[in-house]
């Protein structure tokens, strides 16, 4: 099969479509909206600057260009509309509003110095400030949540705020034993990516009248796209460049975490139990995990089970009606197991 890439990530079979041109219009001013939303709410220049910063449009657009999609396909499904209500439309732009906000957080954690090609939002202003315009993209979001009206769409996108706080706690601790840590890692990644997806996509099903069934669809298409998203970005850790994917690789190891790649290639290589209860600490632990792994069947595993997420995703969108959006939910699921940032 013969591949292009596409303009925002990855590879895609050249025969299908490219989700991120079907809903151009819908998804073209996104992130000026958000600016805008961020401008409006504070007189605080300042504030104003940093709460911004992560919104000049360098991101891959994922959350709010699945929201987009799902909402359409369930649209399309329910009535043959092909039309975006705008509170779904609110509801892409909470779902990468939330995502940042939790990043600008994350960053500050994690004192990374690079993020989407640019210096992170910590290495350019002190971290209190940096805190607060997390907070403050957070709390605009709140309001923008409050201004749907609709109880169910609240509840479920609080879960998503409630969620990436337990996932990040969770990523502090870790579990003794081989079991009990892939199972903490899966439920942790659950909070930390695949939530705000799942959940995002079930409130514009919601906002699109799906009943129980149809948001349960949506739910799970996004829970199914997030992990398999997350476990190739953990994979991407270990095989990409820093240019290519705007940030550091092998953070994670450098950060004390053991993703997918090194807990399974811990089962070849018992000798990475220990490092991983020291959390890579001692001279010389990453350079050897890293290698451990890359010399492990590791890497084929966690995109195999990315895999297999991606098709479970592909299950679920194939039981709504078929529809170019439909189809577009297809193609997401390609774009995720082949990017290659
Ligand atoms: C990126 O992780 C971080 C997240 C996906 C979530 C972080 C969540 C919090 C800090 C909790 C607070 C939440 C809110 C909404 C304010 P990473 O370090 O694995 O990825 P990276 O390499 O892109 O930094
Ligand atoms: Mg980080």
């Amino acid at each position: 099969m013969r591949y292009k890439h596409t303009q925002h990530s990855g590879l895609l079979p050249d025969y299908r479509i490219d989700p991120y041109k079907l809903i151009e219009a819908d998804l073209k001013d996104v992130y000026e909206d958000i600016r805008k939303e961020l401008v409006s709410n504070t007189q605080n220049e300042e504030l104003r600057t940093i709460a911004t910063y992560y919104f000049g449009g360098q991101g891959k657009a994922l959350r709010p260009m699945v929201a987009i999609l799902v909402a359409k396909a369930i649209n399309y499904h329910k009535d043959k509309s092909s039309v975006l209500l705008a509170p779904q439309r609110q509801v892409a732009m909470i779902s990468e509003m939330i995502h940042s906000a939790s990043l600008v957080h994350d960053d500050v954690i994690d004192q990374s110095d690079f993020r989407r090609g640019k210096p992170s939002i910590n290495a350019l202003w002190n971290q209190k400030k940096v805190t607060m315009a997390g907070d403050y993209i957070l709390a605009v979001a709140s309001m923008m949540i409050a201004r749907l009206h609709n109880d169910d769409v609240t509840l479920t996108l609080s879960q998503v705020v409630t969620d990436l706080v337990q996932g990040e706690f969770m990523q502090l601790g870790s579990k003794e034993t081989e079991n009990e840590r892939f199972a903490h890692y899966l439920t942790k990644t659950y909070r930390k990516t695949a939530s705000l997806i799942a959940n995002s996509a079930k409130s514009v099903a919601m906002l699109g009248g799906a009943d129980e069934n149809l948001a349960e669809v949506a739910f799970q298409y996004g829970r199914n796209i997030g992990l398999a998203f997350q476990l190739v970005d953990d994979l991407l850790d270990f095989v990409s460049s820093s240019d290519t994917m705007g940030k550091p690789t092998a953070a994670d190891l450098r950060l004390g975490l053991a993703t997918a790649p090194v807990l399974f290639a811990c089962k070849h290589y018992p000798e990475l139990n220990p490092m991983i209860l020291r959390r890579f600490q001692e001279p010389d632990d990453v350079d050897r995990a890293f290698q451990l792994v890359h010399k492990s069947q590791g890497l084929e595993q966690t995109k195999f089970l990315a895999q297999k997420h991606c098709i479970e995703a592909v299950r679920f969108a194939q039981s709504l009606t078929e529809s170019p959006y439909q189809q577009s939910l297809l193609v997401v699921s390609d774009l995720v197991i082949n990017r290659i940032k």
